[in-house]
């Protein structure tokens, strides 16, 4: 009986110890991916917003047209001045200040990682800090 309690508060100890365990499991934070890391919903969500707001002027290939050509372009390497420009446009490019945080992101990450490009993530919180 006695062991029989004992065995019993091990198991309940242990189911304890496994619930925090799941509790505690927010991954902690981890530096920027690198390019081959980025999820691929992010270029996929920044591929379609690219198409619908910028690819008119910057072609849907980073070729260029009435604006730059992005491919293979140093500007990009900037994450944050890739997000003002976006953001806030310049002398012939309107901005985009509506887009959300997280869409910014994602059209800064698929620019800087197509058409030959390859400078890694811009994440929403970088975006964030520029606006
Ligand atoms: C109406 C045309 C137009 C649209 C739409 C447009 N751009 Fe631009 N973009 C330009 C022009 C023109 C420039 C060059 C800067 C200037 O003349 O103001 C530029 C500059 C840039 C630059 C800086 C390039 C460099 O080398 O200096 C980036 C990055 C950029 N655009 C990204 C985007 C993204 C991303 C979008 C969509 C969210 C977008 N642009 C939408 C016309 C446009």
């Amino acid at each position: 009986m006695r062991k029989g309690i004992l065995v019993s508060g091990v198991a309940v100890g242990m189911i304890l110890a496994a619930g925090w365990a799941v509790a505690q499991g927010t991954p902690a934070a981890e530096p920027a991916p690198a390019a081959a890391e980025i999820a691929p919903e992010v270029m996929t969500t920044g591929g379609s917003l690219f198409r619908s707001n910028c690819g008119v002027c910057h072609g849907s290939q980073g070729q260029g047209a009435a604006g730059p050509q992005l491919a293979g372009d140093a500007f990009l390497a900037r994450a944050d001045a890739v997000a003002g420009q976006i953001i806030r446009g310049s002398d012939y490019m309107p901005g985009f200040p509506r887009l959300a945080d997280d869409q910014v992101a994602a059209i800064a990450t698929y620019i800087r990682n197509s058409f030959g490009n390859s400078f890694g993530v811009v994440t929403a919180a970088e975006v964030a800090a520029v606006r």
